[in-house]
This record gives C-alpha cells, sequence and structure tokens, in this order.
C-alpha cells in the first residue's frame, strides 16, 4: 500500500479491508480503553497515518473527543478532517494524544524515532498500536483472518507481520528518541502477541 500506484479505488479498498481487520481483533476498543486511563480526561486526538478515518470516526463517537487525522496520502474519509503531512518531520498540530495504528511497520527505525520526537513537540502522550514480528501471529492470521478477507489484504496482513518490530526492537527506538527527556514508556502485549501498544508520555513538551 505504500506504492504510489495505489490510490482512488484501490486505497479505499485497503482502507475498508483494515477497518474490518481491526472490527475483528477489536483493536478500537483497545485503544480507546487506553485512552480511558489518562491522568486528565482526553479532549482531542491526533491520528497519525489515520489512512481511512474509521478510528477517529469510532473516537469522536464514544468519547465525543475532536479529532484530527495526518496522513502523507490521504485517501478518502468520511467525516473526520485529515492534514496531508509527513509526521516524522512537519509541524504537528496539538492534541491531548496522539494515536497510531500499523503505521510504524512502514517506517524505518530512524523514521520511527524521528516520528516519536516530532509528535513530543505538539502531544503530552502517543499511543502506537502495531503488529508483532513473531511465527504465532503470522500463523493466526493466515488460519483465522485470511479467509475472512480478501486475497490483497491477506497477502498485504501476512508481509506487514513479517515487516513488524519485536517489542525489543521497539523498546530500542523508544529509548533512543526520548533520551535525554522526562519521557517514559511501557509496552503492552497480549498473550497470543496479535499486536502491541506502546504508551510513551512525554513529561514535558520537547523543543
Ligand atoms: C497501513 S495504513 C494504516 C491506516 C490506519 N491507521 C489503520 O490502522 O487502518 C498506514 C498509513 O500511514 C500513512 N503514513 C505512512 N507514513 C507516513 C508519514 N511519514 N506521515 C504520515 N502518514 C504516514 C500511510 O499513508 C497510510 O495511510
Amino acid at each position: 500500500m505504500d506504492s504510489d500506484s495505489i490510490q482512488g479505488p484501490l486505497l479505499e479498498k485497503f482502507h475498508r479491508d483494515l477497518a474490518r481487520i481491526h472490527s475483528l481483533l477489536g483493536s478500537f476498543p483497545t485503544i480507546e480503553r487506553f485512552l480511558r486511563r489518562n491522568e486528565t480526561p482526553v479532549k482531542s486526538v491526533l491520528d497519525i497515518g489515520c489512512g481511512g478515518g474509521d478510528l477517529l470516526s469510532y473516537l469522536r463517537r464514544r468519547m465525543n473527543v475532536e479529532v484530527m487525522g495526518i496522513d502523507l496520502k490521504p485517501g478518502f474519509t468520511q467525516d473526520v478532517p485529515v492534514i496531508q503531512a509527513d509526521a516524522t518531520c512537519e509541524l504537528l498540530p496539538k492534541a491531548d494524544v496522539a494515536i497510531s495504528s500499523l503505521v510504524a511497520h512502514h517506517l524505518t527505525p530512524e523514521q520511527n524515532i524521528a516520528l516519536i520526537r516530532n509528535v513530543g513537540r505538539s502531544c503530552k502522550r502517543f499511543l502506537i498500536l502495531d503488529l508483532i514480528r513473531h511465527p504465532m501471529p503470522l500463523t493466526l492470521f493466515s488460519i483465522f483472518l485470511c479467509p475472512l478477507i480478501g486475497r490483497e489484504a491477506g497477502a498485504d496482513g501476512r508481509q506487514s507481520v513479517r515487516r513488524a518490530f519485536t517489542p525489543e526492537e521497539f523498546a530500542e527506538m523508544v529509548k533512543e528518541a526520548l533520551q535525554g527527556t522526562a519521557g517514559s514508556f511501557a509496552i503492552d502485549v497480549p498473550p497470543l502477541l496479535s499486536r502491541q501498544i506502546i504508551d510513551i508520555r512525554y513529561g514535558t513538551a520537547q523543543s
């Protein structure tokens, strides 16, 4: 889906397939649960690499938060505002919490480090949801999810698991990004390794 040739209806189909995968995995309620565990009630959310905007629509409906999407290649989004930007280096709008779902494995370690630092200039907390590179989620995805989604989405999903970072690799990237700051983080991994959530708190705003 990173290819420039994926545009228009094909891009829309990718985002629809992703929304279906999220619904099967229950990712949106999981992110909502993390957002509700905030020191103060969350009023605004920035979605980095928001794709079709389904997560933001869900959060606005469920939590009545202000939403804003950022995407390098915005596609068709129902009714959420989206700014076209490279979130690794361009100044982002301010929000209470930034989230990012299934984006990290599209970026290099250096880009992820740059992204984490850049988000810290605009938000106090950053929740990153991504896949885990491991044989177990690859097998479970192939057996249980592939039959329920399209052939392209199945192949794309398998490739994404293979490209994903392990929690240990992610921890190294976050440590490097937060080095010399008051920031801290935790990584949540469920028993079946279906996803990881990296929960970053910046302490004070980065410059
Ligand atoms: C696999 S899609 C995930 C979409 C959505 N977050 C989801 O979970 O369904 C990855 C998205 O990240 C966007 N993206 C990749 N690199 C980016 C960057 N540097 N800045 C902003 N968006 C980026 C892509 O354009 C794409 O829409």
